[in-house]
């Protein structure tokens, strides 16, 4: 049965002013992609101590509220031998789980794809609740093109969502229900905005179709920019205003919250965005970061691999969450940002 004043008290927990969310949940294959910014080969070793630098940064529960991890991070430990899920709640940190399995292409639709994982996912969110995680992410991909997304695509998606954040909130577990439009592209913002309002129009559409509960689930969007292809980057004010404009048309005002994903931007220039988002005022939902790679790049060309250099890199994390907790206030100063990028 699932018991609502948990999922409430857990979305409070993770929506919380001056911080936000680090997304720890790269498959172990992507994680092999951060690795090699550190010059590390991708072995289960290297990716349990990159964890374990950032779950026992000093200081980082002042800014982070939540950790979405994977499944074997789930199951990994310390050196010493504690559960990271143990580490992060013990620190009034809500551990997560994303549960998606990545995605396939849509047939008859070119360029559109739909996510895997729902076969055994109530047995499976028993049992990462048993292990600690009291949120999960799924993630659904779009990606803008003169003939994508189809509305077959943001459909069956949603439908896919809708049926995964039940079986979550049965589970005592938040949803966070991710639609990541992609920033890769040749599309303008106008373009984003539109196919962002549609893919929010359908997807909060069908979640109240089966009935979930919107005020125990969270969000987690794109910012709506221009693509990095596109010669007009947008700057952070058209950002702010695009994505405000598409939420106020796409999203209930009863959903528990709503988290941004960095999706290949900058460590800087998704801090910037926060920001000019918070600089719009209080919004019917509280908003903050969920961000992995934004996060992370920094944390991994401070250390290097090299053991003497993971001080230096908890503090690349302890300042990049920092700021982020000040954007989320609304307090972010670009300028005295002393991170080149
Ligand atoms: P990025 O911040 O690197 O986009 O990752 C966030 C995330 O959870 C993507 O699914």
């Amino acid at each position: 049965m699932s018991n609502t004043n948990e999922l409430y008290t857990t979305v409070s927990q993770m929506m919380q002013g001056g911080k936000g969310l680090l997304a720890a949940d790269e498959s172990d294959a992507t994680a092999g992609k951060r690795l090699e910014i550190a010059g590390l080969p991708n072995q289960a070793g290297n990716r349990q101590d990159f964890r374990e630098i950032m779950f026992t940064a000093p200081g980082i529960e002042e800014f982070l509220s939540g950790v979405i991890l994977y499944d074997s991070t789930l199951r990994e430990s310390t050196d010493k031998g504690v559960p990271f899920a143990d580490v992060l709640a013990a620190r009034g940190i809500v551990p997560g789980i994303k549960v998606d399995m990545g995605t396939k292409p849509l047939p008859n639709q070119p360029g559109d794809v739909y996510t895997q994982g729902l076969d055994n996912l109530d047995e499976r969110m028993r049992e990462y609740y048993n292990l600690g995680a009291r949120f999960a992410k799924w993630r659904m991909v779009v990606t803008i093109s003169e003939n994508t997304p189809s509305d077959a695509a943001l459909e069956v998606n949603a439908t896919q969502l809708a049926l995964y954040a039940l079986i979550c909130q049965q589970a005592n577990i938040v949803p966070m229900v991710e639609p990541e439009v992609l920033f890769q592209g040749t599309h303008s913002i106008e373009r984003a905005e539109e196919v962002t309002t549609r893919v929010l129009q359908i997807l909060f559409a069908t979640l109240k179709k089966y009935h979930v509960d919107l005020k125990g689930l969270i969000l987690k969007s794109s910012f709506v920019l221009a693509g990095d292809q596109h010669p007009k980057q947008s700057t952070p004010e058209e950002v702010a205003s695009a994505t405000l404009r598409t939420f106020h048309l796409g999203v209930p005002r009863e959903v528990g919250g709503i988290v941004f994903l960095s999706g290949g931007q900058t460590p800087k220039r998704s801090t910037e965005n926060l920001q000019a988002i918070a600089a719009f005022g209080k919004q019917p939902w509280p908003i903050t970061f969920s961000y992995s790679r934004a996060l992370e790049e920094p944390v991994l060309l401070a250390w290097q691999g090299k053991m003497e250099n993971i001080t230096l890199a908890q503090k690349a994390l302890l300042y990049r969450a920092k700021m982020n907790g000040l954007a989320q206030l609304g307090k972010y100063d670009a300028a005295r940002d002393t991170d080149k990028k």
